[in-house]
């Protein structure tokens, strides 16, 4: 009975940006361990899973473009012109993405629809336009997660490099992911994080400086639902890569 006090008493000091991190770094150490050992995995599974990431790439300034618009309506204008930043840095990325695996023979143009990825990109686009709050939420989440999923598609890019032995024609492949992850990604969490460092649950968080008054509820609610999208998306990527392994 103490304990349970005690661990309501500690929850409560609990800052959002804490919690959220602690669900989202839940379900990233989760996938990272399913992928660890990529041996498991056919070739064709792995290049299938770059082409179903490059679809995030490909969306991502749609996503951004509306959480940028909808954050305008916070009483400050500094998360509205952290994602008009993240936006600009983000604008060709998915353009040097494409090139990049035309180089190791991916054509992005020739993949099939896979529902799951569907899904999970309206899922995505829907709370990019949620209230304000919500998608300061999300973003933080999603950006947070973008620093796992290049490390993870950097290691994919080099092993599938090396089984087909196009490492020489994977340096910009490689590189894409390294550019992502010499700081870019983090610098997109960071820049969130900072509005939410210290907030407390279930409060409206007056504006202070630069910081707009935040609904806190709302940033754990979009947070949340974010990391439910990719929860699910991972758990069906995974799923497909490993059914496609053992047909291969
Ligand atoms: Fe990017
Ligand atoms: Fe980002």
């Amino acid at each position: 009975m103490i304990e349970t006090i005690s661990t309501a008493l500690a929850d409560s000091k609990a800052s959002i940006h804490t919690e959220i991190d602690r669900q989202n770094y839940d379900f990233i150490n989760g996938v990272k361990a399913q992928l660890a050992d990529l041996k498991p995995y056919s070739t064709s599974a792995l290049e299938w899973l770059m082409l179903e990431h490059y679809q995030f790439s490909l969306r991502n300034t749609k996503f951004l473009a509306i959480a940028a618009e909808v954050t305008e309506s916070f009483d400050t204008q500094a998360i509205h012109l952290e994602l008009l930043r993240n936006l600009a840095e983000e604008n060709n990325h998915a353009a040097i993405y494409k090139s990049a695996l035309k180089q190791i023979n991916l054509d992005v143009d020739e993949r099939t629809e896979f529902k799951s990825t569907t899904v999970f990109l309206e899922t995505i686009e829907r709370l990019s336009s949620g209230s304000p709050s919500s998608v300061l939420g999300t973003m933080f989440a999603t950006e947070t997660a973008a620093i796992f999923e290049h490390e993870v598609f950097k290691d994919i890019s080099e092993e599938v490099l090396r089984r087909r032995s196009l490492e020489a024609h994977g340096q910009h492949l490689v590189g894409f992911h390294d550019m992502h992850l010499s700081g870019v990604e983090q610098s997109h969490r960071n820049e969130l994080g900072i509005f939410l460092e210290g907030l407390e649950f279930d409060a409206i968080v007056e504006r202070n400086a630069d910081r707009p008054t935040i609904d806190t509820s709302q940033v754990v609610d979009g947070a949340e639902q974010a990391i439910a999208a990719m929860k699910y998306w991972w758990s069906d990527l995974i799923d497909e890569i490993s059914l496609m392994s053992k047909k291969a």
